[in-house]
Formats: structure tokens, sequence, C-alpha cells
């Protein structure tokens, strides 16, 4: 049976190496390993007959060469599994010497993931970062931190989609539940924007959509006055439009400022004349702001005694018409290739 077990080993080396690929492999791991007719399975199998010391003896020797055979399998399989690798990427290789085919046509941003793009260059070009928020938003963040409470004729002007089931979850109106976020999470001094949907149970027409873009800012530190806020909104106007604007700057009532401001904006797609873009006014409603209330101040946890702010809600998609003399916002969420082939 010993010399068995060494010839058993002696051939089993030599099989191995003539083994060209995984099928052989398995082939010959069968006839030595396999339960029934492996050979080595075989000789083991009829240690239990031998007696005494001769039994212990065999059975180490047959441990042995199981190891030694066990192993130059395993190596094997690596060094057959190694070249497999290599002759697959030879197969999947990319000649990059190839003359490309010839592209048909090739896609590009929607206008209104351009304006956001330049807004976020622009602000964080000021120091600004950019964060994100949740859609479906708490009534908490979205109304009562803002300081407009249940029951609040400002809710009026605000109406939105609630979930059926859950009245504390609303589609969030507006970008300003943010301000909240962001005040609790990093703190002060603080400057950040945030672009990103909201939604209203709005009748549609060619300002108006009922799910629509905003782009809101914050900027909390010391001493901060409206010059302050006027100087970075008058950049922002500026930057995004590439062209001297003309606006104007009336008062204005948000339960999250005081004092609020309602930033206008000459009509770029009329020139001031009067087209549905501005509702025929000649003038469009861009950009509400105004200085933190100190109520807000304190739901983002900061003392409104020691910390000021201004914040501002632009809207993105109406900035977008002014930028492209788009004279219907519906056209933006239409979908439609002759509107967006375009841009
Ligand atoms: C707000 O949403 C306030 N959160 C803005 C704000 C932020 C004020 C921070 C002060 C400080 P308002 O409802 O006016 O305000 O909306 C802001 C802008 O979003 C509007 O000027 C308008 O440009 C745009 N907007 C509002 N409703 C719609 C709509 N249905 N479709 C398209 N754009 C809209």
């Amino acid at each position: 049976m010993k010399s068995q077990l060494e010839k058993l080993k002696q051939e089993a080396l030599l099989a191995l190496k003539a083994v060209k690929d995984v099928v052989q492999l398995q082939e010959l791991e069968n006839s030595i390993f396999g339960r029934k007719n492996g050979e080595l399975t075989s000789i083991m199998k009829g240690i239990k007959d031998l007696g005494g010391d001769m039994k212990k003896a065999v059975g180490q020797l047959a441990n042995e060469v199981k190891e030694v055979i066990e192993s130059a399998f395993e190596e094997k399989k690596q060094e057959l599994t190694a070249e497999e690798w290599k002759e697959n990427l030879q197969k999947e290789a990319v000649d990059i010497s190839q003359p490309s085919l010839p592209i048909k046509e090739s896609g590009h941003y929607h206008p209104m993931t351009i304006v956001h793009q330049e807004l976020e260059d622009l602000f964080t070009s000021m120091g600004f970062m950019v964060l994100d928020g949740p859609e479906l938003e708490s009534d908490y963040f979205n109304f009562e931190a803002l300081n407009i409470p249940q029951n609040s004729p400002a809710r009026d002007t605000q109406d939105t989609f609630f979930i059926k089931d859950n009245p504390n979850l609303v589609m969030r109106t507006h970008t300003s539940p943010v301000q909240v976020r962001a005040m609790q999470k990093y703190g002060a001094p603080l400057r950040t924007v945030v672009t990103g949907r909201c939604f209203r149970n709005e009748a549609t027409d060619g300002s108006h959509e009922h799910t629509f873009y905003q782009m809101e800012g914050l900027v909390i530190d010391k001493d901060i006055s409206i010059a302050n806020l006027i100087a970075v909104m008058k950049e922002l106007l500026q930057g995004v439009l590439k062209r001297e604007v003309e606006v104007r700057l009336r008062p204005g009532h948000f339960d999250f400022v005081e004092p609020g401001f309602e930033l206008d904006m000459r009509c770029l797609v009329c020139e001031g004349e009067g087209c549905s873009a501005c509702k025929h006014s000649g003038w469009v409603e861009t950009l509400p702001c105004g200085l933190v209330h100190p109520e807000v101040i304190k739901h983002g946890g900061l003392d409104p005694k020691e910390w000021t702010g201004f914040a501002f809600g632009l809207g993105s998609m109406r900035l977008c018409m002014q930028k492209y003399g788009i004279d219907d916002i519906r056209l933006l969420n239409s979908g439609d290739m002759r509107f967006l082939k375009q841009f």
C-alpha cells in the first residue's frame, strides 16, 4: 500500500503538469479524489482493514500524499484561472488606435441643468457650500421652523401636495426648509446654496408650474446687512445672465425674513414690453429675499442676538427663461425634443 501511495503521488503530479484547462483538471481531480472510484479514496478506504502499526504508518503517509496532491491541484487551479483571465482580457481588449464610428447625434445638458451648474459654480467661487435637502419634507421644516405656524394665512399661498394618512409630510413648497436644516447641522458662520425641485398645487400658466425649481441662498454671520444682500443678488444675476439687468426692489412679506423684499428684473424676453413670461407687466418676480427672522435663527439652534443673516429664494426656472428668451415655463418640463434640441 505504501508503494501504491508513492506511485499515485508521482503519477498525479506528472498528470497535473500535462493538464491544459479546467475541464481536464476536474477530470483528473475526480479520478483521484472521486467519492466512488477515486484512486486515493479507494486506498484510504482499505486502510481500515490494516492492523496495528501498519495502519498508523500507512494512514500517516496517505494523509501526506493527499496534502501534497491537493496543494499541487490548488496551484494548478490558480495558474489556469490566471491564464483564463489573461485570455479573456485579450479577447475583450479595445484597440484604441481604431478610428471611432461617426457620432450621429450627441446629447447635451437640459437648460435648467446649465443654469444650476452656472449658479453653483458662481456661488462656490464666493465660498458658499452646495447643499441638498429632501423633496418630501416634514411640516415642521417646511412651515413651522420658518415661522409659519398651523392656521397661518401664509400657508394658503403655498398650497401643496400632502401625503395621504400622514399630514406631517408635505412635498416641499420651497427650498427654504434647508435654511433651518443647514443651521442645525453646520452652525455658524454659514454660507450655503441649495438648488432643487419644489411643488405647489398650482393652476399652471406661462409663468407657473406645479413642479418647479428654486435655488435657496443663506448667509449667517455677524453684522450682516441689506447691503451684503443686494451685492450678492447683483453678482448672481449678472453672473448667470452675463449682461447688465435692470432690477427693482420692493417690500415683500415672508414670515421667515424681516425685513423682506421682492427683487424683480426687467423682462429680457420682451425687453419690458409685456409678454406671457412676465404676466404682461414688463417685470419678472425672480428673487424674493430678506434678512433672516430671529425666530428662524432660533429654530436653527443659534442665538439671534449673536448671529444675523440674509436669505433668498431664486425662482431658477424663471431665470432660465430670461437667459434663453423662453416665453412659456411649461416647455421646460415638457420633454419636447423640438424645444430641447435648441440648447
Ligand atoms: C418663496 O418660495 C420663498 N421661500 C422665497 C424666499 C426665500 C424668500 C428666502 C425670502 C427668503 P415665492 O413663493 O415667492 O417665495 O417663490 C420664490 C420664487 O419661486 C418666485 O419668485 C418665482 O420666481 C418662483 N416660483 C414660485 N412659484 C412658482 C411656480 N408655481 N412656478 C414657477 N416658479 C415659481
